[in-house]
């Protein structure tokens, strides 16, 4: 299994490019299910999560051609309504199959998703959406079977106590395009990556007013067609390579880095006395360093809030920064699985709820630390280049579901990083056996 080693304390310099969005490839990926023509995805981030969604479509009966530089042809002929368990337990976000599924096939059987590190990952929303789209939905035996003969527009609030629903919103869009008559989304997730679906889908031939905000107009068509569209850039890998930049003391322009997709951040950056100016179209630089930043209160919410895939990474800052920071988590109360790997490196970290709070140390100490997921593999690793000698960070399997050579992009910013068999790690810090 692979590590990272990070020796610390070189401020990072220069310019990096930011990958296609997770996020907005894997239900722009599904999509394709809604049309039996060609459809060619563009900018597809090159990922295990989704060569996962790739091979799933496969599964589907979908044939795919890889076009090369991230583009794809997918063309979904004949495809079944069945989803296998094996492939759904590895990768949550195929519960986005659902949507297109019922809007083609009128039809979905698929397992039902496990559970998570993050917490709680119910999916009541999605289903209660479909149902009020005429669906009568059974779980039975760990699967979701949708019967969708009598799918219809309507009138639904798509809105749980955490807010709106991202993969929810794209489950219900992607099933109401085909449906018969109007559905009003209302309390639709804002997040980018639903906007460019949408975007998507209407380039596909769907009626779909509203994109962006919080409630989304759909008019059934009767059939969709191919398309030739882009994944947007990755904001949560964007933001990622801001804060690398300030926690090393550094300068980097982020390319991709789109200000309207990360406003909450960048007025966190502002808050915080960092300095981000634009550096020509959908780029940013960022200058900072830890000593001079000043302390925040950060609450995670759905977007425009500040985003919840944000939170650990912006917590490796505020763990070197002067003065007491506090971070709530309003989407996943219990998202702290970093919190004990910082405190390893010395962070002085409290969890009160759910409620970090975050004291200044001097500075963080390198040492042996355990990745629990995507999120907060990443911060870890900015703890790392910030901290005082040689940090590995082991079960890395879980960066590369997010960061296409999250490694190498840091190492051509100057970061003394590798990416190594754990075999090299010094026997004392493996912490596997
Ligand atoms: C998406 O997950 C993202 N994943 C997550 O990113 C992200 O953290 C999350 O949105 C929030 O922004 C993908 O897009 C593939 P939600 P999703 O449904 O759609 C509750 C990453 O690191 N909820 O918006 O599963 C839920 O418990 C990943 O890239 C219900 O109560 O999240 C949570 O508290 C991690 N019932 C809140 O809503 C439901 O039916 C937001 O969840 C659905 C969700």
């Amino acid at each position: 299994m692979d590590v990272v080693r990070i020796r610390g304390g070189r401020p990072l310099a220069g310019e990096i490019t930011v990958s296609g969005a997770k996020n907005a490839s894997l239900p722009m990926l599904a999509a394709t299910l809604l049309t039996g023509e060609p459809c060619v995805l563009r900018n597809v981030p090159a990922l295990s999560d989704t060569r996962y969604m790739l091979e799933i479509l496969r599964r589907q009966g979908a044939k795919t051609r890889d076009l090369g530089g991230g583009a794809w042809e997918i063309t979904a002929g004949d495809i079944r309504a069945e989803t296998p368990y094996e492939l759904v337990r590895k990768m949550r976000a195929s519960i986005c199959l659902l949507g297109p599924l019922v809007g083609r096939l009128r039809a979905a059987d698929i397992a039902q998703p496990g559970g998570c590190v993050i917490g709680d990952r119910p999916f009541d929303l999605h289903l209660a959406g479909l149902r009020r789209l005429g669906c009568v939905v059974t779980q039975k035996g760990g699967r979701l079977s949708v019967d969708g003969a009598r799918l219809r527009g309507d009138y639904i609030f798509l809105g749980g106590r955490h807010g709106s629903t991202v993969t929810g919103t794209a489950n219900i869009v992607m099933a109401a395009v085909l449906a018969k008559g109007e559905t009003r989304l209302d309390c639709a997730a804002c997040e980018p990556e639903i906007a460019a679906l949408c975007r998507m889908l209407v380039a596909m031939g769907a009626d779909i007013s509203g994109i962006g905000g919080p409630m989304l107009t759909i008019r059934g068509v009767e059939k969709l067609h191919g398309c030739d569209f882009a994944v947007p850039p990755d904001r949560i890998e964007a933001g990622t390579y801001l804060l690398a930049g300030v926690i090393t003391g550094g300068d980097v322009t982020v390319r991709g880095a789109i200000r309207e997709h990360l406003g909450a951040v960048l007025s966190k950056f502002e808050e915080c006395g960092v300095t981000v100016d634009d550096a020509g179209e959908g780029a940013l630089r960022v200058r900072g360093e830890p000593a001079r930043c000043s302390p925040v209160d950060i609450v995670t919410m759905p977007h425009p809030g500040f985003p919840t895939d944000l939170q650990a990474q912006f917590s490796a800052l505020m763990a070197v920064t002067p003065g007491i920071s506090l971070v709530t988590e309003r989407i996943y109360p219990n998202r702290f699985m970093h919190v004990q790997e910082l405190r390893r490196m010395g962070a002085d970290i409290a969890i009160e709820g759910a409620t970090a709070i975050i004291k200044d140390v001097r500075h963080l100490s390198g040492a042996p630390v355990m990745a629990s997921d995507l999120r907060a593999s990443a911060a870890l690793i900015l703890a790392g280049l910030a901290a005082r000698g040689e940090t590995w960070v082991q079960r890395i399997y879980h960066l590369d579901r997010g960061y296409v050579e999250f490694d190498k992009k840091l190492a051509a910013l100057g970061a003394d990083i590798e990416r190594l068999d754990d075999s090299a790690m010094p026997g004392d810090c493996n912490r596997e056996e």
